[in-house]
Parts: structure tokens; C-alpha cells; sequence
């Protein structure tokens, strides 16, 4: 696999953005960028994009092929879209590779889902590296099996410093359960501040006082997954679905309050860049307003 954008030439690949947001390394939604691969002239493009890869057995299954041979597809349109997201200059890419609802699937599925990861985790790390990709690893991943768990660690010690995009693969990751989690850990330590500060449980007014200062919206987003954990990644500006499914399936509720959200009926393993870029170019001309007026 090539990407363009790789260590080497990045001073070549960044001489098509823009010269303010070259000059502060601040890619912004705000900010007009042009993309290299396709001469698309200029679009305003998102920081982050989370992708939501669905459609892998309707594509098996219109081929009268095994379900495991669309995942396989799927894996190899994954690396496309990190190509092109690398290319591109974009930010953040995240992926929902596996929700914590499909530990439902037959045993066979998903152990082939996670061997076809290790699979392809480890003829594209090299490649991943010298583009300068830092991959990260986003849910309860610890609970996958052991093998790609060790793949994975070992993808994500030897990207840890790179600085180019941050690929951030959601592996049984599930929305509802990293809202609790980050409940759990909110609460844990406002228990041990209200104890530090030797506010008693009756004193209601001083409790409440106390809580309002800790639990804020910015201290419960640094206890998502995407919060301190990965550096305090941006919201996603951008969300696609492929297969024609119009629902999140459990990704990103809280993040997701202001996202823009682009569905195509392209399945998965047929999503190309220039799908992507299609969609990109449909998000620059997008009026987001956040709730205010222009
Ligand atoms: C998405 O493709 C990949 C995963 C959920 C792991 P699906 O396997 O859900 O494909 P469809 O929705 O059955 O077509
Ligand atoms: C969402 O797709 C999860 C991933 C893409 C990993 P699903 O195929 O699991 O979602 P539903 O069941 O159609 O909602
Ligand atoms: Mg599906």
C-alpha cells in the first residue's frame, strides 16, 4: 500500500493546504483546504471523521460469497479510507470496526473478523508508520482475543509518536457502555474530592455547590474514551454510514450532539475515494450553525 502523504514527503504534501493553517499546524473545520489526490479545487474539510463500516455481509451476500469474504473486503476498503484521509490531510479518522453488540454473531464470524484484523494490522503497519499514521485503539478492547490484542498493542506502541493522522479504530466499543464508564469514573472522583474537602452529606447546598464545579460537560468528556485517553480528540464533524442504514448502531452519542451526517447507500466494501471525496464535497458546502445565527 502507498499513501502520498508519507514522512518523507510530507513537506510536499502539506505545500497544498493552506499557508495559515500550514503555518500553526491547526487544521480547523474553518479553514479551506484543497485535497491532492483529486484536484477538487477547495473544500472546507472536516478535522475529524468517524465512519461507521457497515454492509460487509449484504456485499458477501449479493456475490453468493462467505460473510467472513466481505469482512475481508471490508477490511481492504478500511485501508483505502486511510489512505485517503491521510492524504488528504484530515485530522482525525475514526472507525467503528466492532460494536459491543456483535459479540452476538456466530463464534465463526467473529473470530474470523478479529483474524482477518491481525491479518491485515500486520502487512499495513509499516506502511501505516512510514505515513506517519498514529493508530489508536478506542473501546473495551481488552476483552478481544488475545492474538490481535497483542497486535494491536504493538501497532499502537510503535505509532505512539507519530504526528500525521490519528487513525482511531473502535474495537467493542459501545457508546451507552462508555457513557457509564465515564459516569463510574466521574463519580469516583467526586466521592474522593467531597472527602478531601471534608464536606459532610447532610450540608445539601455545599454538596450541590461542590458537584456543579466537578461534574461538567468538558469533565465528563475527558472520561470518554475519546477524552484524556486519546489526547482529547474534537468531536467528530462528520459522520458516514454506508449500506443505507440511516442510525448510529451505538457510536458516539454524546460526541456525536453537533456532528453533520452523510448516508450513502454504497456498501462498505465498495466505498471508494471517490465516494469519500464526494462526501467531502457535500460537507463543505454544509452551513453548520451550532445553535447560533450567522
Ligand atoms: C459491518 O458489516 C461490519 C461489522 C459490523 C463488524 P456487517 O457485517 O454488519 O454487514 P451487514 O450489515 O450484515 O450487511
Ligand atoms: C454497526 O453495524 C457496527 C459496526 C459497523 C461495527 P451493525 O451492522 O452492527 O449495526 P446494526 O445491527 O445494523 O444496527
Ligand atoms: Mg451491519
Amino acid at each position: 500500500m502507498e499513501f502520498s502523504g508519507n514522512k518523507t514527503d510530507t513537506a510536499q504534501g502539506k505545500s497544498s493546504l493552506n499557508t495559515s493553517a500550514e503555518a500553526s499546524g491547526d487544521i480547523t473545520t474553518s479553514k479551506r483546504f484543497q485535497i491532492p489526490c483529486c484536484d477538487s479545487g477547495d473544500l472546507k474539510m472536516p478535522t475529524h471523521v468517524a465512519i461507521i463500516m457497515d454492509g460487509n455481509g449484504r456485499w458477501a451476500k449479493k456475490r453468493s460469497l462467505p460473510r467472513l469474504a466481505g469482512h475481508n473486503a471490508g477490511m481492504k476498503a478500511m485501508i483505502e479510507a486511510t489512505r485517503a484521509a491521510s492524504d488528504w490531510g484530515i485530522k482525525y479518522l475514526t472507525v467503528y470496526a466492532f460494536s459491543t453488540e456483535n459479540w452476538k454473531r456466530s463464534q465463526e464470524e467473529v473470530g474470523g473478523i478479529f483474524k482477518l484484523l491481525i491479518k491485515y494490522v500486520e502487512s499495513e503497519l509499516r506502511e501505516l508508520h512510514r505515513n506517519n499514521v498514529k493508530v489508536n485503539v478506542m473501546g473495551d478492547y481488552e476483552k478481544i482475543p488475545a492474538a490481535a490484542l497483542v497486535k494491536l498493542k504493538e501497532t499502537i506502541e510503535t505509532t505512539s509518536n507519530n504526528t500525521g493522522l490519528n487513525l482511531n479504530i473502535a474495537l467493542n466499543y459501545g457508546s451507552r457502555a462508555e457513557i457509564i464508564r465515564g459516569i463510574r469514573s466521574l463519580v469516583q472522583k467526586s466521592l474522593q474530592e467531597l472527602r478531601e474537602l471534608e464536606i459532610s452529606e447532610k450540608n445539601d447546598s455545599e454538596l450541590k455547590a461542590r458537584l456543579e464545579e466537578i461534574i461538567t460537560e468538558g469533565s465528563f468528556s475527558r472520561e470518554l474514551y475519546t477524552g484524556d485517553e486519546l489526547g482529547n480528540i474534537p468531536d467528530p464533524d462528520l459522520i458516514i454510514r454506508t449500506s443505507g442504514e440511516e442510525r448510529l448502531s451505538n457510536f458516539l452519542l454524546w460526541q456525536a450532539a453537533y456532528s453533520e451526517f452523510a448516508f450513502t447507500p454504497v456498501m462498505w466494501p465498495e466505498f471508494t475515494r471517490e465516494e469519500f471525496k464526494k462526501i467531502l464535497d457535500d460537507y463543505s458546502n454544509r452551513d453548520r450553525r451550532f445553535g447560533g445565527r450567522k
